[in-house]
């Protein structure tokens, strides 16, 4: 419920309400975009990044939270770890259980090879679920892979990666065949074909949905799909360090009990990464839309290894977090809403950004609505926010809309005595998703040999924005693209002996930069204020961080 004085703000959105459903406001120019963005969005705030000072990424820019992280101490003592006693010998490893793990280790599978999956969490505890408006893909008569391509790399500002957004929209049809045959259900308008809406940046309607829900319901039939394939998997068993062999190839990795602190050693012939994103490193403070493991583990890994990253310079803040109730602070308000018609609307009841914009430019005019117009509406513990004006829904589509479209949102909100039928949402930006990520081909493969990432942790295939649905989607066309490629590869290589040198090497270069005793231990796994349950740090590096002196034979 509404305190007093914000329904005395709702009133003012009322009023407006009829004018504003006639209103269409124009699309932003090129110049006005870029002003907007340097001004408003929070990668633009200088102080928020800085220059890496090792790895193959030194001298790039990142936010200082990914940072520490990237330059950060190994769990391991590689001393103290007998590479001789593996506990499981696979062909494909995959690490992480969303979206695309799950794909890449049915396509691994389904190629022949024997497959290990673990996650950190439980098996689909993942940004994946959390998934609400839909997956693009351009399977109308009016649309085509063509204009899909032009969309994402508009979305993206341009600074994507052609070849990957190729594979990207071609292979967007068959991804959600492929979903459907697994058992997916799609909404279907009543003659059986798609039900599909529009989102921004999309100049057509290719959002594949399960009602607002349908990460969850992708999910739900790849967890299944893990299970009836017998695919061998681990629960609460992150990855802490991969293992590479004499050679450089990629031989394996090093994974921690979450529960007894135990490693357990596995050899693989090819590793895929797909830990997801970091939003619950809050950068710059904001809240997040991400679950509970997203760390940014895999990116860590990968970098010690001395695998490329790119665009890490670029976040994605979700326009419309909700602001209010403080108990689902940051939480997502999916887009579908201003898909389906809801305006944003400030302190006056004026609207003042087109609601599908690109995903920055909404967020970032959201901000300079209450930070340099001060137009937003405070809580009472704090926020700010602007409203979302969600029952012009059911005026512009008719009664049932919401309930119909939105049953989960309107649930979300209906637990705090908001009906969103009848009142609108207090919103403000939530950091949502990571553009950028560790660096792959059109297969998924990284630059180290037999070394593959899918998913929110790869990055180039999103440029510097990506827009609503292709993140679902890029789970399938990835995952399924290197499950298929890591499987292949390891039907070729030949493993060599199995090393840890490059944690040794890595250890001496953060001392020789000075690092070693200010920065944390790296993969983080929980957030920070997760209840540790014991201490994850080695002996090796309390040796090390308490007497400042790293032997390193
Ligand atoms: O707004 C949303 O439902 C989010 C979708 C996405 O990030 O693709």
């Amino acid at each position: 419920m509404y305190p007093a004085y914000m329904q005395e703000s709702i009133r003012k959105v009322e009023a407006t309400r009829d004018k504003r459903l006639k209103e269409t406001l124009p699309r932003i120019t090129d110049e006005e975009k870029t002003l907007l963005l340097q001004n408003n969005h929070p990668d633009f705030i200088q102080e928020s990044m800085r220059e890496l000072l090792v790895g193959p990424n030194k001298g790039e820019r990142t936010p200082n939270e990914l940072a520490d992280l990237l330059e950060g101490n190994s769990r391991i003592n590689p001393d103290k770890i007998n590479l001789n006693k593996i506990d499981y010998d696979v062909d494909v490893f995959v690490i992480g259980c969303g979206g695309a793990g799950a794909s890449a280790a049915i396509l691994a599978q389904e190629n022949g090879a024997k497959v290990l999956l673990s996650t950190k969490l439980r098996l689909g505890d993942a940004n994946t679920v959390g998934a609400q408006a839909g997956t693009q893909a351009a399977d109308r008569p009016n649309d085509s892979p063509l204009l899909h391509y032009l969309d994402t790399m508009g979305g993206g500002r341009f600074a994507n990666i052609p070849e990957l957004v190729e594979a990207l929209v071609k292979d967007a049809p068959s991804a959600i065949k492929w979903l459907e045959q697994l058992g997916v259900n799609w909404d279907k308008e009543p003659d059986g074909s798609m039900h599909e809406l529009s989102g921004g940046g999309a100049s057509r309607r290719r959002l594949h949905s399960a009602r607002d829900y349908t990460g969850l319901e992708e999910m739900r039939v790849l967890r299944d799909e893990i299970k009836n394939r017998q695919i061998d998997y681990l629960e609460f068993l992150p990855a802490v360090e991969l293992i590479l062999d004499d050679k450089g190839q990629i031989a394996g990795a090093i994974l921690v009990n979450l529960e007894t602190n135990e490693l357990t050693l596995v050899r693989a012939k090819s590793v895929i990464i797909a830990t997801g994103g970091l939003g619950r490193l809050h950068l710059q403070g904001f809240p997040t839309t991400n679950h509970y493991g997203a760390t940014a583990d895999g990116l860590v890994m990968a970098y010690r290894v001395g695998a490329e990253m790119i665009f890490i310079d670029t976040m994605q803040y979700h326009p419309t977090g909700a602001a209010y109730p403080v108990q689902i602070l940051g939480q997502l308000v999916t887009e579908k809403v201003r898909t389906l018609g809801a305006q944003l609307v400030n302190s006056d009841g004026e609207q003042f950004i087109m609601p599908l914009e690109p995903r920055d430019v909404v967020a970032s005019a959201n901000i300079r609505e209450c930070q340099e117009r001060h137009k937003g509406i405070d809580t009472p513990t704090g926020e700010v926010g602007v409203w979302l004006d969600s029952p012009m829904i059911d005026t512009i589509r008719g009664e049932g809309t919401i309930v119909r479209e939105l049953p989960a949102m309107v649930r979300q909100f209906e637990r705090f005595g908001i009906n969103i039928i009848k009142e609108p949402m207090l919103v403000y930006p939530t950091l949502h998703y990571q553009n950028g990520g560790i660096k792959i081909n059109a297969d998924g493969a990284t630059t180290i040999p037999g070394l593959f990432a899918a998913g929110e942790c790869m990055g180039g295939v999103h440029g510097r924005n990506r827009l609503i649905g292709n993140s679902t989607l890029d789970l399938f066309v990835f995952g399924r693209r290197s499950g298929k490629a890591a499987s292949q590869y390891a039907k070729e290589v030949k493993i060599g002996s199995l090393t840890l040198d490059h944690v040794r090497k890595w250890q001496k270069e953060l001392d020789q930069a000075g690092l070693t005793k200010i920065r944390p231990i790296s993969p983080l796994l929980l957030p920070d204020y997760a209840r540790q349950p014991y201490d994850y740090m080695s002996d090796y590096l309390k040796q090390t961080i308490s007497t400042g002196q790293l032997k390193i034979t």
